[in-house]
């Protein structure tokens, strides 16, 4: 069976490794997984509060707030049925590094590009690793669950980089795109050790 290929422009595939580290820690993943979801929903929330004047966006984020804390619904489901209790959050040191990346200050607009820019590249990210998840899990019931939010994730990407790219400069926006692209190759090489969704 050919698989995919579904790389979003990523420049470094992950590990497939990774998914060994995971499977020995499916509730420190499903700890993680919980808060990425639950801070996909923030970050929508806060492009509203931040961007009301672009009423496209406003309305895209109100669904996407929907969406991602029923991800956040279900990995937390997923958590009680194995008699676990959500954990306390961790610092997520692959996203920290990331919005390092762009030079604070700039117009609305060119703040509002990197917010998006970044939106785009975490959800690339994460699409990424519950394709590979999807993939090589034995448990095969997880493995589904991973394959069903992997095909969202890969909306919520396309969704991102199209807003970046309709509310910026295109050919500005996409040069961004790619150094942003190599700039994360470079994190994750020193990453995808950790039980993480992205670290
Ligand atoms: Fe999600
Ligand atoms: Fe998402």
């Amino acid at each position: 069976m050919t698989k995919p290929k579904i790389m979003l422009g990523l420049k470094l595939p992950t590990d497939p490794r990774w998914v060994n580290i995971v499977e020995k820690n499916i509730e420190d993943i499903l700890t993680d997984h919980a808060y990425c979801e639950q801070k996909a929903a923030s970050t929508a929330i806060s492009l509203i509060v931040g961007f009301p004047e672009y009423t496209e966006l406003v309305q895209e984020m109100i669904a996407l707030v929907k969406e991602e804390i029923s991800h956040f619904k279900m990995v937390h489901d997923r958590i009680i049925e194995n008699g676990w209790i959500l954990g306390r959050d961790r610092k997520d040191d692959y996203v920290l590094q990331l919005i390092t990346f762009f030079p604070k200050g700039g117009s609305r607009t060119t703040q509002l590009v990197h917010r998006l820019l970044y939106a785009a590249l975490i959800e690339a990210r994460s699409c990424e690793r519950f394709r590979l998840l999807s993939e090589e899990l034995e448990d095969k019931e997880l493995a589904e669950f991973y394959r069903k939010l992997m095909v969202s994730e890969a909306n919520h990407y396309t969704m991102f980089l199209g807003f970046a790219r309709q509310y910026g400069d295109r050919k500005e926006v996409d040069e961004k795109w790619q150094n942003l692209l190599d700039f994360e190759a470079n994190i994750m090489k020193d990453l995808s050790k950790k039980q993480t969704i992205h670290g």
